[in-house]
């Protein structure tokens, strides 16, 4: 099965988490700025969310795909606020044709001292079992 994996990250949250998410697939993860360069069977998308919206680079990222080159996409992510980024990752794949997955990963991602720590060793835990579960 073809894999690729990108993220947007701020403050390494969603790197941390997309590398988890390479260890299991045994493909480097690469931030947004990296376009695809083949089809994929399954796109890894990851990002957090600032001041209730994710970064335009997501945005610019998602213009660049082919939906008929992307098999689906599983999202991910991490939030202190809200439960989680994968609805507006979500809608803006589907706006474009993208097929997503029903299953994503979403935990909590610090903001300041508010969950201090997230991402956190047992929140890269679970990613870790969830990715493995889809294989
Ligand atoms: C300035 C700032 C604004 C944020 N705004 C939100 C927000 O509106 N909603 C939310 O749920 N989390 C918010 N967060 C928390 C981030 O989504 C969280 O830190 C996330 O883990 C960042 O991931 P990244 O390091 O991969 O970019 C904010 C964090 C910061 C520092």
């Amino acid at each position: 099965m073809r894999t690729a994996i990108r993220y947007y990250s701020k403050f390494g949250h969603s790197k941390a988490m997309a590398d988890v998410i390479g260890e299991v697939c045994q493909v480097g993860a690469q931030p947004v700025s990296v376009p695809l360069a083949e089809p994929v069977d399954v796109l890894f998308l990851g990002a957090g969310i600032f001041l209730g919206k994710v970064n335009a680079k997501i945005g610019e990222f998602i213009r660049t795909l082919d939906p008929s080159q992307v098999g689906c996409v599983v999202c991910f992510g991490s939030s202190a606020i809200v439960d989680s980024p994968v609805p507006l990752l979500r809608k803006m794949l589907e706006e474009r044709g993208i097929k997503v997955c029903d299953q994503s990963f979403s935990c909590l991602g610090s903001m300041g001292p508010v969950h201090a720590g997230h991402p956190n060793a047992e929140d890269l835990e679970l990613l870790r079992s969830f990715v493995t579960s889809l294989k």
